[in-house]
């Protein structure tokens, strides 16, 4: 059924009203299931079983369910490409596994050179680990001797590290690091390529995400490496970026920047 048939809601100025774009009815339900309420067209006269009981907001995302409005990815690739933002701020709860899974799925279907399929991903949402690795993390960084040249978010990185308040992760509550094999010329474009994936997946699903890079600056330093590799990344592995996932705080992302760089030189007849 087309969403915008299904929706019975009378708010058409709202920016999740299926009136407004093309995603049919996942803006509104994945609102509605991160705030855990019930929209108001579930009450609304549509075609289907009356509320004859309590409803709880599970409810509804069965019956969204059931008329198969949700069961696609709810945005198309062109509208992901252009809307998504990094988002930094993160409510803390870990968002289902399932949109977790469709995320590195999404990375692990990049491209890569030669098919060589080595991008490695370590999740981690575990609390214990992700605060023992921020701590590690800011420790390292100021120890860090660095020039005045040096790359403005590694000296972000290290005067804030410095200061004592850095959290590298932002305090999301899923980070995903990429590794890949030491000495393979490809590392880091593969993984790029998976990072970029997994960023338009999340946002696809209603996900915020940020490209988080200071575990690759560290990944030398034999505090960061002795921490991780217990946990699974290979000795023969380096760490080539980091993507922190979670709900966003602001339930919409924030507008896209507008681009001024990124030349294009067209050659043409
Ligand atoms: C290679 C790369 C590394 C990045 N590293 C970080 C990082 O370590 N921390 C961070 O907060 N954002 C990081 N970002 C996010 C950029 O700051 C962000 O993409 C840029 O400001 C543009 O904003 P937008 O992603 O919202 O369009 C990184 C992005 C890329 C592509």
């Amino acid at each position: 059924m087309d969403a915008k048939q299904f929706c019975s809601c009378t708010d058409t100025k709202c920016p999740c009203h299926p009136v407004n774009h093309d995603r049919g009815c996942a803006p509104c339900v994945q609102k509605n299931l991160r705030q855990k309420e019930i929209p108001s067209c579930f009450f609304h006269d549509i075609d289907y079983e009356k509320p004859t009981k309590n409803w709880h907001y599970e409810d509804f995302a069965a019956l969204v369910d059931a008329a198969g409005l949700n069961s696609h990815m709810p945005m198309d690739a062109m509208t992901a490409i252009l809307t998504r933002r990094s988002t930094r701020q993160m409510r803390p709860d870990v968002p289902e596994r399932e949109l977790i899974c469709k995320v590195i799925e999404a990375g692990r279907y990049a491209p890569s050179g030669s098919n060589s399929q080595s991008t490695h991903f370590l999740v981690i949402t575990k609390p214990d680990v992700l605060d023992s690795l921020a701590v590690l993390v800011r420790k390292a960084f100021a120890r860090m001797e660095i020039g005045e040249d040096a790359y403005i978010s590694l000296r972000h990185s290290v005067a804030a590290s410095r200061k004592g308040d850095y959290v590298f992760h932002y305090n999301a509550p899923v980070l995903i690091v990429t590794a890949n094999k030491k000495g393979y010329g490809n590392a880091i474009a593969d993984s790029a390529c998976a990072l970029q994936n997994m960023m338009l997946a999340a946002h696809a699903q209603g996900l915020g995400s940020c490209w988080i890079n200071q575990l690759h600056w560290l990944d030398e330093e034999s505090t960061i490496r002795s921490f991780l590799e217990p946990l699974g990344l290979g000795t023969d592995e380096t760490i080539t970026g980091g993507l922190i996932l979670g709900y966003r705080q602001n339930s919409e992302p924030a507008k896209p920047l507008s681009r001024t760089g990124n030349p294009v030189t067209w050659i043409e007849e």
